[in-house]
């Protein structure tokens, strides 16, 4: 499956276009009065995305129209500097008015293993359904140096492919614990977007595009979309060695 990759010259550059085209895809869900479900990355490189849409947009989007989810949290409070539901409050939620039930965020601060099974829940019935499984209209996906997107690590390809919606996953290096969605669920969505900026992305950009022998079981490589479509919107730094 070919990618479709789009860069852009600034981090900036890309949020902007990448915040406008979801205003106008919020625009389009309340024409026709179907609200839009959104899992949100978490990490840095989405924090430029969220600020731009709470800054430019907080007033001309119709924000009761999306109902926002998480691809995974981290394992912590959600007032934690680690938290990927605090960054979005911060950055976007605290600026823009939505009823505070369109925001699902995973509750970091309880036992890992009952709150996913209480987030899968919530999925399964906040969501439209294809082929049995919960669809997302909008998945935005991070991806780590090593490959990991979501929470999902390398060597943990039982976690992509898990019959489960959400996984506990571990930080192979700090050891924390993560809630992910599943790739069962993530290749499930409508539209798959990959946001990665940054110099220190480019060889793993290069590796998982190019489809090397190294990078072919990776999470981030194991993502495909099953009935949609799968976007990659890298800054200049990220695709320089392509
Ligand atoms: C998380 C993410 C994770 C992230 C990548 C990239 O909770 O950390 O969802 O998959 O997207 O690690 O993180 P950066 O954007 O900080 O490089």
């Amino acid at each position: 499956m070919n990618h479709s990759v789009r860069k852009f010259r600034t981090p900036y550059e890309l949020a902007e276009k990448f915040a406008g085209e979801l205003v106008l895809m919020i625009k389009e869900a309340s024409e026709l009065n179907r609200p839009l479900s959104v899992a949100l990355s978490g990490g840095s490189t989405p924090e430029l995305l969220f600020s731009v849409l709470g800054d430019h947009y907080s007033n001309s989007a119709p924000w009761e129209f999306v109902h926002f989810f998480w691809g995974d949290e981290r394992c912590v409070p959600p007032v934690s500097p680690d938290s990927n539901f605090g960054m979005a409050f911060r950055t976007l939620f605290k600026k823009i008015k939505i009823p505070e039930k369109n925001i699902h965020r995973i509750y970091g601060e309880q036992e890992p293993v009952s709150e996913a099974i209480r987030y899968s829940d919530l999925i399964t019935n906040s969501t439209r359904k294809r082929d049995d499984l919960p669809v997302f209209n909008i998945i935005l996906l991070g991806l780590g140096e090593d490959g990991h997107t979501a929470s999902i690590f390398p060597g943990m390809t039982h976690l992509f492919n898990s019959e489960k919606i959400c996984e506990v996953a571990l930080h192979p290096v700090s050891h924390q614990k993560r809630i992910t969605l599943t790739g069962r669920i993530i290749n499930n969505a409508d539209k798959i977007r990959f946001l990665v900026t940054g110099k220190n992305k480019a060889p793993i950009i290069k590796a998982i595009l190019k489809k090397d022998e190294s990078a072919l079981n990776l999470p981030a490589s194991l993502v495909v979309s099953v009935n949609g479509s799968i976007e990659w919107l890298i800054d200049s730094e990220a695709g320089s060695l392509l």
